[in-house]
């Protein structure tokens, strides 16, 4: 989620450890290799060291380097998958693996055991009959699947992972599209409806940015009650990306890594229920960053909203950028902030 080097320092100690272990269970080689999800970006370079001639696939955009939906046409001789948080995505990684990888090429899985890695064997076995763990190191695992050469329930576009669905949001029933690994399966989380409840509407000709879109619900939700504002939206998944230009086609809507996409322009809202995890690990940096950044993203007498997990102290992070920071809202889970 987050590009090289900018993971805050607790999960950028815990992905090292991750991609220590990993890197010494891995044999060298000199194929051709796939390394799927590395928020790091030290697994590729470790690998090409090794004799693989590494490719990569993100879904993320980190830096000035773009996600994108699927895998780049080629075959490769192996991949590595960082197993993702969420159950759906570490499916749909498989099937990107397998669409890629020539029969006979391995598929290396590597995480952590406190995000489940033993228990993503099972999965693995479900598409790869075989699959078993390789390796156990430290307080992870690499569990290892042979791409047969048939593979009858392969999934292998970006396309035939999407899901149309009837969503209900409270300005009415829209027809929606989402993919795994989606915030809150791309519906309405807890926390987004209750800043939508709390903050009032854009005015007419306002120039909206939703910030981390995910599927687009904010967009959209704000469109419903105010049609007349303009509205950017962006994300640093190119999966929320692509939803959101369906979902929201009202919106402009740009794959960026925090601000950078909206380099130059000025909103007078920036609304955002921001990231404050990477993987399992608590981390403020998004959040962080866009506090810093959002000023200069602000036309005179803009305001950054935010609702954010009751434990988050914003103020501190507010406080010391913005001259007015008001909290509107805070029950027991969350609370919504302006920062003017
Ligand atoms: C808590 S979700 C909110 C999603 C959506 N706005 C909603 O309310 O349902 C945070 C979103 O921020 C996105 N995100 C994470 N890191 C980001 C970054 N560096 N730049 C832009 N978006 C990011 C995630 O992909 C995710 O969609």
């Amino acid at each position: 989620m987050s590009r090289p080097g900018r993971l805050a320092g607790r999960s950028q100690e815990h992905e090292g450890r991750v991609v220590d272990a990993a890197l010494r269970s891995l044999s060298g080689g000199d194929g051709t290799l796939l390394v799927i999800g590395d928020p790091t970006g030290r697994m590729a370079p470790a690998l090409a060291e090794r004799g693989w001639k590494p490719r990569t696939w993100s879904r993320w955009c980190r830096g000035d380097q773009p996600g994108t939906p699927w895998p780049a046409e080629g075959v490769v001789d192996a991949a590595t998958v960082r197993l993702p948080k969420a159950r759906a995505a570490y499916l749909m990684a498989l099937h990107a693996a397998a669409s890629r990888v020539r029969p006979g090429g391995h598929i290396y899985v590597y995480g952590a055991n406190d995000e489940g890695i033993r228990s993503a064997l099972d999965p693995l076995r479900a598409l790869f009959p075989g699959a078993h763990t390789a390796d156990i190191r430290g307080h992870g695992r690499v569990q290892l699947a042979e791409r047969p050469a048939e593979l009858p329930g392969l999934v292998d576009t970006v396309d035939g992972w999407r899901r149309d669905v009837d969503l209900i949001l409270p300005s009415g029933t829209y027809r929606w599209s989402v993919w795994p690994g989606l915030f809150a399966k791309g519906g309405l989380d807890a926390a987004t409806a209750t800043l939508l409840q709390v903050m009032p509407p854009p005015a007419a000709g306002d120039r909206v940015l939703d910030f981390g879109c995910g599927a687009g619900v904010i967009s959209v939700e704000l469109h419903a009650a105010a049609p007349d504002a303009v509205y950017t939206a962006l994300d640093a998944d190119a999966l929320a990306v692509e939803a959101t230009r369906r979902n929201a086609p009202h919106a402009t809507v740009i794959a960026s890594d925090g601000l950078a996409g909206v380099a130059g322009q000025r909103f007078s809202r920036i609304v955002s229920n921001p990231p404050f995890h990477q993987g399992k690990a608590e981390d403020f940096q998004v959040m962080t960053d866009l506090a810093r950044q959002a000023p200069a993203h602000l036309l005179p007498g803009g305001a950054l909203w935010v609702v954010v997990p009751r434990q988050v102290p914003i103020e501190g992070i507010l406080g010391p950028v913005f001259r007015h920071v008001t909290a509107h809202h805070v029950d027991g889970r969350f609370q919504v902030v302006e920062a003017r």
